[in-house]
């Protein structure tokens, strides 16, 4: 599968989404505005990215998800973004912008709440191994000068 759209750069107000990311599954992620939801190309493929993320004045690496979550059957369509960082405090209402510089699978529904945290801690994996190639951390540059 190869994603047309990247790199996608995006920006958009932290909501609240179902408060599952961090309770349930201890992978706190920041929902985005539906402005950043409807605003996406109609082309642009459901599924998990990785790229970077930029707030507080600081870039981090991120994954995020865009879709229904089929795991947990949501009738919306979602941005959501983990920053692979750990934050004393929340976001909410905070001022996201974030480049979406890669594509790592299609979203999957699965049979228990582990099987979905094994599929992220992997992704992030995943994330972290190529946000540390060359071509991948001049988006981060190019983010943070343009
Ligand atoms: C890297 C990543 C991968 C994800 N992959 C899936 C997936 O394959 N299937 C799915 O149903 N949800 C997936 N999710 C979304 C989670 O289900 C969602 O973040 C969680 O339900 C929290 O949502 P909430 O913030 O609205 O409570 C993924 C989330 C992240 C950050």
């Amino acid at each position: 599968m190869s994603p047309r759209n990247l790199p996608y750069f995006l920006s958009g107000l932290v909501v609240r989404g179902f408060g599952r990311g961090s309770k349930a599954l201890g992978i706190p992620t920041a929902n985005l505005e539906d402005k950043v939801v409807n605003g996406l190309p109609d082309d642009f493929d459901t599924g998990i990215y990785y790229g970077w993320a930029s707030l507080n004045g600081e870039t981090y690496k991120m994954v995020a998800s865009i879709g229904w979550n089929p795991f947990y059957k949501n009738e919306k369509k979602t941005v959501e973004i983990h920053v692979l960082h750990t934050f004393e405090n929340d976001f909410y209402g905070k001022e996201i912008q974030a480049i979406f510089t890669g594509f790592v699978r299609p979203e999957k529904d699965f049979t228990s709440e582990a099987e979905l945290i094994k599929a992220i801690k992997s992704d992030i994996a995943f994330a972290e191994e190529h946000l540390i190639q060359p071509d991948m951390l001049a988006y981060k540059n190019k983010f943070l000068t343009g």
